[in-house]
């Protein structure tokens, strides 16, 4: 894995955070479970990815979401909330906001389209964000601030509308492997300075980094868990399979369930790369889903220099469908990002707002535009699903197929 060198300060930083897991690590009997590692690596106070105050987002950062890709990608969620707003309480209530930048684009886009009293409600995690969320907003919308309130969670009831873009990929995940059909959890361990000069380490270069994945035999509950999901994938049971990884999103359900037992009439709309259980858990995909970026390059090393990288994992959409049908529910339309952004009037929408005098600023839009609906960038990974409480019953805009039967239980794909 050939990385950038982070600078003295990014290294330093790790290294605290690194004593910080340490410490963690010695409390816990010497081992922590992989969310327990993603927490603290993520979202440790001062110290983790998205606590710090290093940029993250577009190009100067490690990644790019689509609302930093293109103010089209607003414009088109503002489409479909305008079908939406009309039958519900005019408020939007955004989980992890990022830069601020979706926040913008839909406040000024709403108000075009006559939605100029909608309240903003912003639920963050990381207070250096939040504190980005209300620069960009008091320096692009600042006259619709005043609309635009932080809440440390959601009350026990509320109505409107609730989105999150990538936010569900961020939550963290728990890791399994099979052994001869056992499940194992892979929880993180300390290197002690001995077994790396064992393993050939020369005396005094021992590496103050030194964290790594241990297999080891899984809690009963946690076995439950995984032989659920693994059956909701259509594994046949008993287990048998050896060599099998892949990570367990307990959290991202719990959220799901979370937000839906509260919302008392509304939507929730909610926007991630991630599969229906069959493809996310699907034999040949060995490894698993997780995912860490570092200055736009990707790995698959969660434990290189905790706090630098960004870790994701992929979405499983099954457990999302689960989770919000039996908080009762009901599904507006599970589709592609492509499709969505087309139903929305995506190809309309650039076209109208190009300036045929700027050669550079629209191929430049086009480009974003490319990567928004590309089969080989976000179109076909990410997914768009809606469910809606109450009176509001306008489907999700798809352009293409709506996919929710995939997402519905027995639907599986057998797995040999
Ligand atoms: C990958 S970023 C996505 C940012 C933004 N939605 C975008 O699309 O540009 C994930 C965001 O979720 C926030 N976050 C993570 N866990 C959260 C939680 N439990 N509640 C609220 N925000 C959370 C992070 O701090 C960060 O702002």
């Amino acid at each position: 894995m050939q990385l950038p060198e982070p600078d003295p300060a990014e290294r330093d930083r790790s290294l605290r955070l690194v004593a910080r897991l340490h410490d963690e690590i010695a409390a816990s009997h010497g081992e922590i479970g992989f969310d327990r590692y993603m927490a603290i690596a993520l979202y440790e106070p001062g110290l983790g990815y998205y606590a710090s105050d290093r940029r993250k987002f577009g190009p100067a950062g490690d990644f790019v979401t689509a609302p930093e890709l293109s103010p089209l990608f607003g414009a088109c969620l503002a489409g479909q909330l305008a079908a939406w707003l009309p039958g519900v309480a005019p408020c939007l209530w955004e989980f992890g906001a990022g830069s601020g930048e979706l926040a913008v684009q839909l406040l000024i886009e709403l108000e075009a389209l006559g939605f100029a009293s909608v309240q903003y409600r912003i639920i963050e995690l990381s207070a250096a964000l939040r504190a980005r969320q209300r620069a960009t907003i008091a320096e692009r919308a600042p006259h619709a601030l005043d609309r635009v309130q932080w809440l440390d969670s959601l009350p026990d009831r509320f109505d409107g509308i609730v989105l999150a873009n990538e936010l569900l990929d961020a939550l963290p995940v728990r890791l399994f492997e099979l052994n001869q059909g056992c499940v194992l959890e892979r929880v993180v361990t300390r290197v002690s300075e001995a077994a790396q000069t064992s393993a050939g380490v020369a005396p005094g270069e021992a590496s103050p980094f030194a964290l790594q994945l241990t297999s080891r035999a899984a809690d009963p509950a946690f076995v439950q868990l995984v032989q659920a999901r693994l059956a909701r994938a259509g594994w046949p049971q008993p287990l048998a399979a050896s060599g099998y990884r892949s990570e367990l999103g307990e959290q991202a359900a719990a959220w799901v369930a979370s937000v839906s037992e509260r919302l008392a009439e509304g939507v929730l709309l909610l926007i991630d790369y991630g599969f229906p259980a069959a493809e996310l858990y699907h034999p040949s995909r060995a490894s698993g889903s997780l995912n860490c970026h570092y200055r736009h390059r990707s790995h698959a090393e969660p434990l290189w220099m905790p706090g630098l990288s960004d870790i994701t994992a992929h979405v499983d959409f099954s457990a999302v469908y689960d989770a919000a049908s039996q908080a009762g529910l009901s599904c507006l339309g599970y589709g592609s990002q492509a499709a969505f952004l087309l139903g929305c009037g995506l190809a309309q929408r650039f076209t109208e707002r190009q300036n045929p005098s700027d050669p550079a600023g629209y191929a430049q839009a086009a480009q974003a535009l490319q990567m928004l609906v590309s089969e080989a960038e976000m179109g076909e990974l990410f997914k768009v699903i809606a469910f809606s409480r109450g009176a509001t019953r306008a489907p999700l805009k798809l352009a293409g197929r709506d996919r929710r039967a995939a997402l519905e239980a027995g639907d599986s794909a057998a797995c040999a």
